[in-house]
């Protein structure tokens, strides 16, 4: 990836380049090996959240600028950060944030203007009337400051209760000033700067849910009643309690339908592996499938430094090395190494990523697990290779059709090629060990 090709990216998801002419310019470059450039090659931002605190560690500043075009302040722009008296405003640490990201040529988020949390106690404190002239003086203090530099606002974050009820949370906001101090934040926020894009956001709400379809609601109240909202921001925080859901995409889809734009804005995958890098393919799958999916952002750059570090959830290990869930970030996003050029979503363009596990162990043999995930394009079909050790063999194979050349074996679809895009289906196969404990290798996913 060339360093103008890397520019022209980032300036595309700012709005200054058209996404076609840096499509073109990426082809005739070479193909996108970055998350950004490829990203952008779909028409899309691929951004993290940053921590000011660790923009002076090499390895950290290194990979954020290489690999990403927008970036969100983990912290910085928060009620407790930029205004921590009544009326006194500090930027210095958002500040550092935007004046990196601008000086190499990354978007920015913000986030986030009226929440529950990291609230200073002086908000909670306040009657009605004074809480609303507070609230709207933040946003303006706030939106003032970056005035042109923001691409999206979170204006409310996580207004929503969790729960089967699809109630409000509770809240000084809330509790002071009912349900319309939403619509008021996002009325103030659209005088503050015209320019920005404004968004809702929360978690819990990435599938079909209760949740969800209160802002749903709330959203489609606002469209029909000339409320100013342009974009949904769905958090993203995945583990095993609270896995990928598979309405994702549809969820999306029904959003963006309500003529809002949709963003994935806090995304973290709890796991490792194939297991982790199948997650991340169906949630960029999902993005590249709705056209009004502007873009996704990764809550942080290092596992490290995640605020679930011990799940692991992050597209970079410790020592900043690529994970598996990097590599299917890269290959879903259509940048090189992946399966195919990258394409619009609608272009026709298919691909398919396969991922290995093991999924029982004894001490003569094992079964292994391949999942097959679409692309941003539905398939109908599917080829995925498995190169077992030499001494191995394979006693059954189900949910598959294989054919063996020597260590090669060549797995087709039995029931199962038709996929819709960023959906999954996996074979299986038992293995006689034989003496040999390794683990077979998976090669590219083609589709068709
Ligand atoms: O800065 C202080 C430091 O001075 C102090 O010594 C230290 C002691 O605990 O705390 C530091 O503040 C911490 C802050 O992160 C900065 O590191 C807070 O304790 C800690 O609670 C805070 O956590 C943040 C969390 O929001 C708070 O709600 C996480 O970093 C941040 O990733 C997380 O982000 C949220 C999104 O904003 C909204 N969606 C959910 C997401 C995950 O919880």
């Amino acid at each position: 990836m060339s360093m103008i090709v890397r520019r022209l990216a980032r300036a595309a998801t700012a709005g200054l380049v058209a996404a076609a002419a840096l499509t073109a310019a990426a082809h005739s470059a070479e193909a996108a090996d970055t998350l950004g450039s490829a990203a952008a090659g779909q028409g899309r931002y691929f951004g993290t959240a940053v921590a000011a605190s660790h923009l002076g560690e090499a390895d950290y500043t290194a990979t954020l600028d290489r690999e990403f075009s927008s970036v969100t302040p983990e912290n910085e722009m928060k009620w407790d950060a930029t205004e921590p008296g009544r009326g006194t405003f500090t930027f210095t640490s958002a500040d550092r944030i935007v004046d990196h990201a601008r000086s190499e040529g990354m978007d920015v988020r913000g986030h986030t203007l009226v929440w529950h949390s990291q609230l200073p106690s002086w908000v909670g404190s306040l009657g009605a009337s004074d809480l609303r002239t507070a609230m709207n003086n933040h946003i303006n203090g706030l939106m003032g400051h970056y005035k042109g530099e923001i691409h999206s606002w979170d204006v409310v974050n996580e207004a929503f209760q969790d729960g089967g009820s699809g109630a409000r949370r509770s809240s000084p906001f809330q509790d002071k000033l009912g349900d319309g101090f939403i619509e008021e934040a996002f009325r103030t926020a659209r005088a503050a700067d015209p320019a920005a894009k404004l968004c809702y956001n929360d978690y819990n709400t990435d599938g079909v849910n209760a949740k969800s379809n209160a802002v749903y609601n709330m959203v489609k109240d606002f469209k029909s009643r000339g409320v100013p909202i342009d974009c949904v921001g769905f958090q993203s925080h995945f583990n095993g309690n609270s896995p990928v859901p598979s309405d994702y995409r549809q969820n999306l889809q029904r959003f963006a339908d309500l003529g809002v734009d949709v963003q994935i804005t806090e995304l973290d995958i709890e796991g490792s592996g194939s297991a982790q890098a199948a997650d991340y393919t169906k949630v960029v799958g999902a993005c590249l499938a709705v056209s009004r999916c502007t873009g996704m952002t990764v809550w942080g750059v290092t596992d490290t430094y995640s605020w679930r570090s011990s799940g692991t959830p992050l597209l970079f290990d410790g020592n900043y090395n690529e994970k598996p869930a990097y590599d299917a970030v890269l290959a879903a996003l259509g940048g090189a190494g992946g399966p195919g050029e990258p394409g619009d979503p609608g272009d026709g363009a298919v691909s398919c990523t396969a991922t290995y596990t093991r999924t029982a162990d004894w001490s003569s043999g094992y079964n292994g697990q391949v999942t097959i995930t679409a692309g941003g394009e539905p398939i109908s079909s599917w080829t995925a290779t498995v190169t077992l050790p030499a001494q191995q063999t394979v006693s059954s194979l189900w949910n598959g059709t294989p054919t063996r050349s020597g260590d090669v074996m060549t797995v087709r679809p039995s029931w199962n090629g038709t996929l819709a895009a960023g959906a999954s289906t996996s074979f299986g196969f038992t293995v006689a060990k034989n003496g040999s404990d390794a683990a077979p290798t998976v090669g590219a996913c083609t589709a068709s």
